[in-house]
């Protein structure tokens, strides 16, 4: 699939870089693609893998990745012609949160999944991605079993074709956790693998899950 990447800092060089090894074509993007911080990325993902602007990432991809930090998101969306959004499946990996003094939400009452879901009301927007580690988003293996990954959002085909990738990025238990108010849910349990990665000193930490 062609997936176009809103963002082109460590979870877009990670993703486009893990996508386009799997065999999908991959745009991701920046302020400035010609910047020289990004010619390693582009060598090492290799040539279905390119840099642009957010504009034509956007209209490249038939799924969008938004991998953007809080503070700049909504304006960057809102530079996008909504022609090149519309129907489209857009994964949400953002997290609305603060680091200074301890990590902690910056929204109550909502998440940064329903916002981005109210921005683009023309979208199908799927949450995931957003708990773990840009270091181990791609490829996360763990001696200890089999991580999950978890999504929610409104559009159960996309939700399909967001597996679908996650399956190719290597997440092979995936768990829906329903509509895109669980981005709530998802945004709390990435706090507890932060704090954990803090507690245990490691660099990537992921759930599993045991069930009867
Ligand atoms: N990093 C992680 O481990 C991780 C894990 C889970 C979720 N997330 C979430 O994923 C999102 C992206 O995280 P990240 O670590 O990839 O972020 P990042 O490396 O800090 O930045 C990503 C991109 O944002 C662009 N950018 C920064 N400020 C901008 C501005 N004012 N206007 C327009 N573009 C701007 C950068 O642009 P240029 O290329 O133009 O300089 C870069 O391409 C965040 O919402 C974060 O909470 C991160």
């Amino acid at each position: 699939m062609n997936i176009g990447i809103l963002g082109a800092g460590n979870v877009g060089k990670t993703l486009g870089k893990g996508l386009a090894m799997t065999g999908h074509r991959v745009l991701i993007s920046s302020r400035d693609p010609h910047d020289p911080k990004h010619s390693s990325w582009k060598q090492e993902a290799g040539e279905s893998a390119g840099i642009s602007s957010f504009n034509d990432a956007a209209r490249f991809g038939e799924i969008i990745i938004i991998a953007l930090p809080w503070s700049c998101l909504k304006d960057v969306v809102e530079t996008i012609d909504p022609v090149y959004l519309k129907n489209k499946t857009v994964i949400d990996v953002n997290n609305a949160v603060h680091f200074d003094n301890g990590p902690r939400l910056l929204l109550v009452d909502t998440s940064a999944g329903e916002i981005v879901q109210k921005l683009l009301p023309e979208c199908h927007v799927v949450k995931t991605l957003n708990t773990v580690s840009d270091k181990i988003m791609s490829r996360p293996t763990f001696k200890e079993g089999t991580p999950i990954m978890f999504i929610s959002g409104n559009n159960i085909p996309s939700k399909s074709q967001v597996s679908a990738l996650l399956t190719d990025l290597g997440w092979l238990r995936i768990v829906d956790l329903g509509d895109n108010r669980q981005s709530r849910l998802q945004e709390s349990i990435m706090l507890a693998c932060v704090i954990s990665e803090i507690q245990l000193q490691s660099p990537g930490s992921a759930f599993t899950l045991l069930t009867h």
